[in-house]
């Protein structure tokens, strides 16, 4: 399918999809959001792995500005950019971000989302958003401390500190510094070594991983022994056999 805001390139085992509105420093607007929503379902049907980074240099520079300035309460309850996000975040299959740039405001909480985060050398994550009136809604202000601990993401969200590459590498938000040059290279090797793991161990591991209570980790274990099981087939079979006979 086409895309006026994203590059996606589908292989077997992943897509790799380029946030691509390099005039606006890839800022995400709703039509990027509309998208993104249409690839996690694809991948919800098709589970792959996910590599996503941005166009001309830069990951993205946070939500479009001209967009929330129009947003009013209906919107930000809404959620449009904390549920793509949590959707992103919920994939089956792993996910990770290169980050070459800027990262910014939603741009930095969507890198935050990915399972796993490469950066270029001139990789900078920030949260200017108190600076523009409004907070960090779309899990800046739990993920990243998650990520990077609370002290780091006070420092980010309260002093509006940026981390440029070293300062990310060194808290631990992302897993390697590189080269811009390098930096999808070296993404896709980290996919190729996620693509030699079983699949389905991958996908089990991220669900126990991400695990916050019983749900819905319990439900689709619970789920997933049934679906094996004798009972399911021959009571699904036989409600199937009596309506064709
Ligand atoms: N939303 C909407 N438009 C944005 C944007 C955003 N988040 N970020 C950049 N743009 C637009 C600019 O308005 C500009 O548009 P114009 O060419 O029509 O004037 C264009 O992208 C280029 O931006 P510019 O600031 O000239 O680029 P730069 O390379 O000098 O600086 C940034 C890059 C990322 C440092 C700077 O654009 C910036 O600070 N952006 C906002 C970051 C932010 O506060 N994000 C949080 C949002 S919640």
């Amino acid at each position: 399918m086409s895309h006026r805001t994203l590059l996606v390139e589908e292989r077997d085992d992943r897509v790799v999809v380029t946030l691509n509105r390099p005039e606006a420093r890839n800022a995400i607007d709703a039509a990027m959001v509309d998208e993104l929503h249409t690839l996690c379902g694809e991948l919800e049907r098709r589970p792959r792995l996910l590599l996503l980074t941005g166009a001309g240099g830069v990951f993205a520079a946070g939500a479009d500005i001209r967009e929330l300035l129009e947003r009013g309460r209906e919107e930000a309850l809404a959620g449009i950019n904390s549920r793509l996000f949590d959707r992103i975040a919920r994939l089956p299959m792993p996910t990770v971000a290169a980050v070459d740039g800027y990262a910014l405001g939603g741009g930095a909480e969507l890198a935050y989302a990915c399972d796993i985060r490469l950066a270029s050398e001139s990789a900078v994550f920030g949260n200017p958003e108190p600076g523009l009136g409004i907070l960090a809604a779309a899990g800046a202000c739990w993920r990243l401390a998650e990520l990077a601990g609370r002290s780091v993401a006070k420092q980010v969200l309260l002093g509006g500190r940026r981390l440029d590459a070293a300062a990310a590498h060194g808290s631990g938000l992302v897993a390697e510094v590189v080269p811009a040059d390098r930096l999808l290279e070296r993404a896709h090797a980290l996919l190729d070594r996620m693509a030699s793991s079983s699949p389905v161990a991958l996908r089990l591991t991220k669900l126990v991983l991400d695990a916050r209570g019983p749900h819905p980790v319990a439900d689709d274990l619970a789920q997933a022994v049934l679906f094996e099981g004798q009972d399911k087939a021959e009571r699904m079979r036989a409600f199937l056999d009596r309506r064709s006979s």
